[in-house]
């Protein structure tokens, strides 16, 4: 069975994380304090300095191409889901950005069958069966994002963001992990 996750602390990112924080505060990303996310598609990396920077430090760690960004503005509890809006998203590169202290992260087992399909596929039921879970760290970790899951934050009192990175021909975490693991070991 592969792994629920899988924590990268080998790999440094505080220059990175600086930088993409100045960046969200400076272009007000989050205008509203509401909202929730904003996704960045490649093709408008141009458009964000740090995405670069993003790009290349994944490429020197050798992680495959990316497809896409969400930088998460947490302002709730997330209902439980499986990533990927039309299939199923394997896995995905998450960073917190800020108060990664507040977080837990869950992985359950849910009558697959009773998933609603929105931005992801959602589980609102109460047959929810806890597999796994672990506390917020402040390093890169792969989410096996195709197991229903969740994160939940206890204080929202200052801003929690996080970056998650989707790759190119959605690979696997184990596809994943036996790439970059020249880098990390
Ligand atoms: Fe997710």
């Amino acid at each position: 069975m592969l792994p629920f996750y899988y924590h990268l602390p080998e790999i440094n990112s505080t220059i990175l994380r600086e930088k993409i924080n100045f960046e969200i505060e400076r272009k007000n990303l989050f205008e509203n304090f509401q909202e929730t996310y904003k996704k960045i598609d490649y093709k408008d990396f141009y458009k964000f300095k740090w995405a670069t920077d993003l790009e290349l430090f994944l490429y020197n760690n050798k992680f495959p191409g990316v497809d896409y960004i969400l930088i998460f503005n947490h302002v709730r509890s997330q209902d439980i889901h499986i990533d990927g809006s039309n299939s199923i998203r394997l896995a995905s590169l998450n960073l917190p950005l800020t108060n990664y202290t507040e977080k837990t992260f869950l992985f359950y087992s849910v009558p697959l069958k009773e998933l609603t399909k929105g931005d992801a596929f959602y589980y609102y039921g109460n047959q929810h069966k806890i597999l796994a879970s672990f506390k917020g760290t402040d390093c890169w970790t792969l989410i096996n994002s195709g197991i229903p899951h969740n994160m939940t934050v206890t204080d929202y009192s200052i801003p929690i963001r996080s970056l998650c990175v989707r790759f190119f021909g959605n690979p696997s975490i184990y596809h994943i992990i036996k790439k970059i693991s020249y880098s990390v070991n």
